[in-house]
């Protein structure tokens, strides 16, 4: 029995040294120390001894059990130290390891130029307005008095998404003159920003996408003077105070009478020079009062309501604010090009 005791002692210790978690302890603890324990099982042994034996035998497994019950205990202690350590090196964070620079980003030129304008208009009491870019041709050409066989539905001009020619991506943005006149209530004032697409090769001035601002006043008593009044003001907060404006005859299917609005050239006081291509105005958008027709295709009484509408290239507006003078900088999102605004 002496020799089982030590035996176990020996097999124990050595078990316990080795034991690498704490689940590992926990079996041993049971397998020696347990009611169905090896040490328990010598112990019960005990009745089958001498009265002069029993004692010595039992003192010498009560030294067992403390020793393993030291040995566990210290086991469990060191293990936990090992985790924490452990632990502190795997989530262990270098302070000062440089961080990684945050880029900001900005806004794009052509949205600050919008966001100007849109001001501008805001603060003349205009609602601003969302549309589709998939139109249908009734708003986009029907209801504005571009009938069948005008040469602006031409295919070589339109993207048409079908053979008859009735769903498209929107060549303007004067479809949402429609659609403002078939949602609001009168009067209405509203300015519509978005994109419009042309089949166009792409070069310095053109693109096949590009974006449009319309601008729509339906009123008692409006007029054409109504419309020079409101531009040239819009003018003179865009490009500064005592802005020259001239107003040119033109031709729009759904105003009458239609107009092209140029600004004096900015650099050089309109004596001519490259920036306006020595014309000394640049032109900044079309316009018109609106036609009678189309007030009247929308359900709205000619006789009591007039208005005026425009459509400016917002692009050119961008170009023309920051003096860029290549339209294709503008769309191709370049971060040395745009970090410069
Ligand atoms: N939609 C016209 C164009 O794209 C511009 C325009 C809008 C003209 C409103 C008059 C009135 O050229």
């Amino acid at each position: 029995m002496k020799e089982q005791l030590a035996k176990i002692k020996e097999e124990a210790l050595a078990a316990l040294q080795a034991a690498a978690s704490a689940a590992a302890l926990d079996e041993l603890r049971v397998k020696y120390l347990g009611k169905k324990g090896e040490l328990t099982a010598v112990l019960k042994m005990m009745g089958k001894l001498s009265p002069e034996e029993r004692p010595v035998m039992g003192q010498l497994a009560n030294d067992v059990r403390a020793a393993l019950e030291q040995a566990l205990e210290e086991r469990g202690t060191a293990l936990e130290a090992a985790a924490l350590e452990q632990r502190l090196k795997d989530e262990a964070l270098d302070v000062t390891i440089p961080g990684e620079a945050v880029t900001l980003g900005r806004q794009h030129p052509m949205n600050i130029a919008l966001d100007e304008l849109l001001d501008i208009f805001i603060g003349m009491g205009f609602t601003v307005m969302d549309g589709p870019e998939i139109e249908l041709a009734v708003y986009n050409f029907d209801r504005l008095n571009a009938e069948e066989g005008h040469p602006s539905r031409d295919w070589s001009d339109t993207f048409y998404f079908d053979e008859d020619s009735r769903v498209m991506l929107r060549s303007q943005t004067s479809p949402m003159q429609i659609r403002a006149m078939d949602t609001m209530p009168l009067p209405i004032r509203i300015v519509a920003p978005g994109r419009v697409y042309r089949k166009d090769e792409v070069d310095a001035t053109h693109s096949p996408m590009f974006n449009q601002v319309e601008g729509m006043v339906i009123d008692k008593g409006v007029t054409m003077a109504d419309l020079k009044g409101a531009l040239n003001a819009v003018a003179e907060k865009l490009f500064g105070h005592g802005t020259k404006t001239r107003f040119r005859p033109h031709h729009f299917p759904f105003t009458e009478p239609s107009c092209e609005m140029d600004v004096q050239c900015h650099k050089c006081g309109g004596r001519g020079c490259p920036t306006c291509k020595g014309e000394g105005w640049i032109e900044l958008l079309g316009a018109g009062v609106v036609h009678p027709k189309v007030l009247e295709m929308a359900g709205i009484d000619s006789e009591v309501y007039t208005g005026w509408a425009f459509g400016l290239g917002l692009e050119r507006l961008a170009l023309r604010r920051f003096k860029i003078d290549d339209l294709r900088l503008i769309f191709e999102n370049d971060v040395r090009f745009l970090e410069q605004f």
